[in-house]
């Protein structure tokens, strides 16, 4: 069903051609919105969202880019530039993590996890704070982890301290930022 609030926006969903991203592209897509959908490094999933699109007739762009850099950074500038000229909305669902127990983990894996889980999060909305509309949202997916200890995992790199971003964020800025925790 075609959402009349929807059909005049455009999201941004990051990670947002598989697992829970690809599920938020297609509710936006499905409600009549315009998606720019990023991903990295898997092809076949984000050709598979692509035929789902083309399908259905759906308004789904794809942007490969690795927000961990500032080559990725410019390239996703540059392809917004060329789609769209104002934003609704970005939902930051792209994230890694790392289960070991802590001897394991390293310094590395704290970068690897804390580049994409939160500091791209943090240089996605400076880049994009003069494309957002009136009224946008920005969402950063998160998870029970950040706020629940787990028996089952000792120890683990994960995207935690998004909530405290959020935070941080959220009273200096005119525009709305929300927090969603998935399950
Ligand atoms: N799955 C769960 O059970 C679960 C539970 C609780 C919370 N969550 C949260 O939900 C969110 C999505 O989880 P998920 O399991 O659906 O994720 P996922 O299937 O692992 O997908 C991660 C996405 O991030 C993208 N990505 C990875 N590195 C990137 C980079 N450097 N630059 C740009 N994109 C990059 C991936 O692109 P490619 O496809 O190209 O690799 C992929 O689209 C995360 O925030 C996670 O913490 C998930």
């Amino acid at each position: 069903m075609i959402c009349f609030l929807c059909r005049t926006k455009t999201f941004l969903i990051t990670g947002g051609t598989r697992g829970i991203g690809q599920a938020i592209s297609l509710r936006f897509a499905r409600a009549g919105a315009t998606v720019i959908a990023n991903y990295l490094r898997n092809e076949k999933a984000a050709e598979h969202l692509k035929a789902i699109a083309t399908e259905e007739g759906l308004a789904i762009a794809l942007c490969r880019a690795d927000l961990t850099n500032e080559r990725g950074l410019e390239q996703l500038d540059r392809s917004l530039q060329e789609r769209v000229p104002h934003l609704s909305g970005l939902v930051h669902c792209a994230a890694t993590g790392i289960h070991r127990p802590i001897e394991e983990l390293t310094e590395r894996h704290f970068d690897w996890t804390f580049n994409l889980n939160v500091r791209a999060f943090f240089k996605l909305i400076k880049l994009l704070m003069g494309r957002l509309s009136k009224g946008s949202s920005i969402v950063a997916v998160s998870s029970w982890g950040a706020l629940r200890a787990s028996r089952a995992i000792r120890w683990s790199v994960r995207p935690r301290a998004r909530l405290r971003r959020w935070r941080a964020i959220s009273p200096s800025n005119s525009r709305r930022v929300a927090s969603a925790s998935t399950f």
